[in-house]
């Protein structure tokens, strides 16, 4: 091949010019929203490496952690401008761009991980990952992080009327704005990096979150009381930008993809450790008191929150709700 950028300049160096072009290294630019030291902080981090160590360095995993290029809704237009390649947002964020995603923010609906793992896995997985892709997102995996607990300035929120005329902020799915709405308090979605400061002015008074998100980002510390309430499982889609993913090399396709299921698998290993220690320093703080939630109590919520079970059953996909692992109990 004699590059027209010969012919037209006249100087061979040129066309070198366009082979370096040709062999540069793919960029792959990865955004989330929280801390390094957190369950998918980690597991971006080892991702990352071991895409580095597949491929030789011939795709390159950028890292922008903490929301410092864009909050969790930013990150989806930034994703299908291909300005960045790769997001790992959180089902409730979801939930804006794809309402069958709404299903995990129904209540006390999985019991312990196992169960998380049996969906991810499962059917419920697959309709999701389809779902997702008819809006223009390449779904890759599931990411743990854990169950999410509540905190608060003034008391616990055992009982729903605890919550009563409390200002939480959620993330924006409109199941967890009722959920809170149903049991007597307000919601307000302030992007994940604005929390610390919403709690610090009092324009917030309690929060929803995993211990390792609670403690990485401070919110304890504008927080006297944690209900150890397990209400929802908090968990993350790792999606990819579809024409990127498709003008990747198959060798490069193949080494992402196995680097995702070691960053998975470790992932899985170690997101609950990494939210046990993040109790555990939170158990350390003398101002904290923290309150673990029993089934009697559990199940007022539930109780409480049936509703949303009767009316989201009519709003997300009929296919997606029969995925559910156990769907006749
Ligand atoms: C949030 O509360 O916005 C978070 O759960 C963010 C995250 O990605 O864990």
């Amino acid at each position: 091949y004699v590059g027209f950028g010969f012919l037209f300049s006249g100087q061979p160096a040129a066309q070198d010019e366009e082979l370096v072009e040709e062999e540069r290294p793919y960029v792959l630019h990865f955004s989330h929203v929280v801390a390094e030291n957190t369950p998918k902080g980690l597991a971006a981090e080892r991702f990352a490496e071991a895409v580095q160590e597949k491929t030789d360095g011939w795709v390159d995993v950028r890292i922008y952690p903490n929301g410092v290029r864009y909050n969790a809704q930013e990150e989806f237009d930034a994703l299908k401008e291909n300005e960045v390649q790769m997001i790992a947002p959180a089902f409730s964020e979801i939930t804006r761009h794809d309402p069958n995603w709404y299903i995990w923010d129904l209540p006390y609906l999985f019991s312990d991980e196992a169960e998380v793992q049996e969906a991810f896995e499962g059917e419920l997985g697959g309709e999701l990952f389809h779902s997702i892709e008819q809006r223009g997102f390449k779904g890759m995996v599931f990411w743990d992080n854990g169950f999410k607990q509540i905190t608060l300035d003034r008391s616990f929120v055992i009982y729903p009327e605890d919550a009563v005329d409390s200002r939480f902020r959620v993330m924006p799915s409109d199941v967890l704005h009722e959920t809170f709405e149903r049991i007597g308090g307000t919601t307000e979605t302030y992007p994940f990096n604005e929390v610390y400061q919403r709690l610090g002015s009092g324009e917030i008074d309690g929060t929803e979150n995993t211990l390792s998100n609670i403690y990485s980002k401070g919110f304890y510390r504008h927080q006297d009381f944690l209900t150890l309430t397990d209400h929802n499982y908090l968990g993350y889609a790792v999606l990819m930008n579809p024409s990127f993913w498709k003008d990747l090399p198959p060798a490069h396709q193949e080494a992402v993809n196995e680097a995702l299921e070691e960053a998975t698998a470790w992932l899985r290993e170690e997101s609950a450790a990494l939210n046990e220690q993040a109790l555990y320093q939170l158990r350390y703080q003398e101002h904290m008191h923290i309150y673990d939630q029993n089934e009697l109590e559990k199940a007022q919520w539930r109780r409480a929150l049936q509703p949303l079970y009767e009316k989201y059953s009519g709003i997300i996909h009929e296919d997606v709700m029969e995925a559910l692992p156990a769907a006749e109990s």
